[in-house]
């Protein structure tokens, strides 16, 4: 079972000295209960997904403890401002344009734009400022099951798979968050929550539809996803390099042949990349969407992979490389 520990000034130091190393955190928000690494550190990002069993990389919504840290990290316009003043903090996430500023591409799944929320309680307030970083935190359950508002729930759905659980008895809201397209020009709320249309449009001036009205039909919410996808093709379970063809390697590359002659570790350093030389699957994930785009590149015929095991978060690798190649 993992660690349950009433939440204080003490286990919240802990907490954040837990995060620091790279590890991970349940924190109580006024919405449901959060699963945190350091927003920052790849690695333990990919501990996310490990732990929810997400056979996917969505993107992941950071946690800021106000608009001023948030503000070094996306564009905020002035709508943004404006709901920023009303509803931060409090269970409002916006999508805004992302400031390429440290945050782990695994965290904004590769798109330009990154989900951000200030949340009101204490407890996570407390946490975040201790920390002085932000904190990538999706709901702190298992893939596809109810998002948890106890301690409990936390504990019986994630087991091991969380270092420390913050207890602060149950969530107050516990509904996630409301989520408002800033991105574009016209707002649009892509997942309803306490925070209402009717709020939003009273404060912001402006008509609120919700995506799915916008797009004629109702949407589910992995639909709802854009992805980032590469302009270049990419080849999976590559065994060779074809002339003109950018390297995406997984552990060892010393035996990978160029196609007509020579090694790949030959290619120029443009036209190599290794998620990881060590065949560690968490730097391999950390290291996914970078590459990619560090890849894409119109003078690359191809992006050759090689194969990455299929299994844990090598599940989640191979998901979103076969959309990316399809
Ligand atoms: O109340 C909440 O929002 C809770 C607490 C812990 O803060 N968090 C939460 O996170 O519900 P999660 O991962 O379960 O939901 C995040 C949603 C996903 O559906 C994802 O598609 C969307 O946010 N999202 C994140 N970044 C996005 C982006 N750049 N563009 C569009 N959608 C995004
Ligand atoms: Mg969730």
């Amino acid at each position: 079972m993992s660690k349950i520990i009433s939440a204080n000034t003490d286990s919240i130091q802990r907490a954040a000295a837990i995060l620091k190393q790279g590890g991970l955190v349940a924190m109580p928000t006024e919405t449901v209960y959060g699963l945190a690494a350091n927003a920052l550190d790849g690695k333990a990002v990919a501990r996310i997904f490990e732990a929810k069993g997400r056979p996917q990389f969505n993107p992941l919504i950071c946690h800021f403890p106000s608009l001023e840290a948030a503000q070094d990290y996306a564009e905020f316009s002035n709508a943004a401002h404006e709901a920023a003043h009303h509803f931060w903090p409090g269970p409002l996430t916006m999508i805004l344009p992302v400031k390429h500023s440290g945050i782990s591409a695994l965290v904004t799944a590769g798109l330009e734009t990154i989900a951000i929320r200030v949340p009101a309680h204490p407890v996570a307030q407390q946490l975040l400022h201790d920390c002085g970083f932000p904190l990538a935190a999706p709901s702190a359950n298992k893939s596809g099951s109810l998002s948890p508002t106890t301690p409990l729930h936390v504990s019986e759905s994630l087991g091991d798979g969380v270092d420390l659980i913050l207890a602060d008895g149950p969530c107050e809201v516990g509904l996630e968050s409301t989520i408002l397209d800033l991105s574009e020009g016209a707002p649009s709320i892509l997942r309803p929550g306490t925070i209402t249309a009717e709020m939003l449009e009273n404060k912001l001036n402006q008509n609120v539809p919700y995506y799915k009205k916008v797009m004629g039909k109702p949407k589910s919410p992995g639909q709802l996803l854009r992805h980032y996808a590469p302009s270049v093709p990419l080849r999976l379970n590559a065994i060779d390099v074809e002339e003109g063809e950018a390297l995406l390697a997984f552990g060892s590359d010393k035996f990978m042949g160029l196609k007509g002659g020579g090694a790949a570790k030959d290619l120029p350093a443009s036209m190599r990349r290794n998620l990881s030389e060590n065949a560690d699957l968490h730097e391999a994930a950390a290291n996914l969407f970078a590459m990619l785009k560090a890849l894409d590149r119109p003078e690359h015929k191809a992006i050759a992979v090689m194969n990455i095991p299929d299994q844990g978060l090598g599940i989640a690798i191979n998901d979103r490389l076969q959309r990316a190649a399809t």
